[in-house]
C-alpha cells in the first residue's frame, strides 16, 4: 500500500496525506515547517510591506500560504502534525524537526508549545551564518534548532555518534524557494542514519527528496504548493544526472578501489641474539 507513495512528491495538505499513511511505516522524518514568521511582535516583516526588513525572502510568505496564523492556532497545528509524525514512524524511527526560537514581546519563544508529549531525545543546534538584528534588546540570533524526536529503538549509523550536537552549516544561497534547507544539513542527517524510507511533510523545493534519492534511500514528500511541487520534481530530474549530494560523498566514486590497509607501526625490537651470527 505504501508503494504508491514512494519516491513521489504529493501535492496536498500534510495532515490530509499523513492521515492516509498506516502506523509505523516510515524510518525517518526530516522536515522544516513554515515558522509562522509573519505573525511577529516586531515589525521586521509584520505588515507585509516589509517593515524594517524589506528584502526578506519570506516577505510575501510562501506561494500559497501566508505564514501568519494566530499564535495558539499555529502551535496547535504543528503539535498535531508532530503527533501524526510520531504515529507513522517505526519503533526504531526518528524525526528531525527543524524550528527557530525567537524573541517575541521581549521573551524567548522556544516552541515548548509545539514540542511536548513526544519522545524528545536531543536538541541539535544548527549554527548559521550572520543575519540582521533590528532590536537593541538582545544579541543577533545565529542558530536554529533541530529537535531529534526518536522512538526507543532508534540508533545512529555506525560511528555517527562522534559528531557533536552543534553543526555549523551555511544557509542555502542558490535556491529560489524562500526558505530552503542547505543540502549539507540534510545530507548530515540522512547519512547519519540507516533509514530507507524518508518522509518530509513540508517538502518545499525538494531538498529532502534530492538527498534521500542521492543516497539511495526512498522518499515521500508532501507539499501544499503546486508550483513548489513542480520545481522539486524538476530538481529531482536534474539530480539523476548531477546528484547534489556528490559534493559530500566524493569518496564513493573511488570505492571500487579498496582503501589502503593501514598497518599498525610495530616497535622495532632488536634481537641481540642473532647479532652473534655476524660476529664471526
Ligand atoms: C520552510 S518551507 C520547507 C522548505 C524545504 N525544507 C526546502 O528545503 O525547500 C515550508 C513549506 O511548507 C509548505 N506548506 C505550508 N503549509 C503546508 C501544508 N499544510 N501542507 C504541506 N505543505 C505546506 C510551504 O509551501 C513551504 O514550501
Amino acid at each position: 500500500m505504501l508503494e504508491e507513495y514512494l519516491n513521489r512528491i504529493i501535492h496536498g495538505d500534510c495532515l490530509d496525506v499523513l492521515h492516509q499513511l498506516p502506523d509505523a511505516c516510515i524510518d525517518l522524518v526530516v522536515t522544516s515547517p513554515p515558522y509562522n514568521l509573519k505573525n511577529s511582535t516586531g515589525n521586521g516583516m509584520k505588515d507585509g510591506r516589509g517593515g524594517k526588513w524589506a528584502n526578506a525572502a519570506l516577505i510575501k510568505g510562501y506561494e500559497n500560504y501566508d505564514d501568519c496564523m494566530p499564535v495558539e492556532e499555529y502551535a496547535r497545528w504543528q503539535h498535531e502534525v508532530l503527533l501524526e509524525l510520531v504515529r507513522v514512524i517505526k519503533d526504531d524511527g526518528a524525526i528531525f524537526y527543524n524550528h527557530k526560537w525567537r524573541v517575541q514581546d521581549g521573551l524567548i519563544q522556544d516552541r515548548r508549545d509545539i514540542v511536548y508529549d513526544v519522545p524528545l531525545r536531543q536538541i541539535i543546534i544548527w549554527k548559521r551564518k550572520g543575519g540582521i538584528n533590528f532590536n537593541a534588546g538582545y544579541f543577533l540570533p545565529t542558530y536554529e534548532v533541530i529537535y531529534l524526536i526518536a522512538k526507543k529503538d532508534f540508533k545512529l549509523a555506525p560511528h555517527c555518534n562522534s559528531y557533536g550536537d552543534v553543526w555549523e552549516i551555511m544557509q542555502e544561497q542558490r535556491n529560489d524557494h524562500p526558505a530552503p534547507f542547505p543540502v549539507e544539513l540534510i545530507d548530515r542527517i540522512v547519512s547519519s542514519t540507516t533509514a530507507q524510507i524518508v518522509l518530509d511533510p513540508f517538502m518545499g523545493s525538494g531538498t529532502t527528496a534530492v538527498v534521500a534519492a542521492g543516497l539511495g534511500r526512498d522518499f515521500i514528500g508532501i507539499e501544499k504548493s503546486a508550483k513548489y511541487c513542480e520545481s522539486a520534481n524538476a530538481r529531482l530530474e536534474k539530480n539523476k544526472i548531477n546528484p547534489e549530494v556528490a559534493k559530500f560523498h566524493q569518496l564513493d566514486l573511488f570505492q571500487l578501489t579498496p582503501p589502503p590497509v593501514k598497518r599498525k607501526k610495530t616497535k622495532q625490537i632488536y634481537d641481540y641474539g642473532t647479532q652473534s651470527l655476524f660476529q664471526g
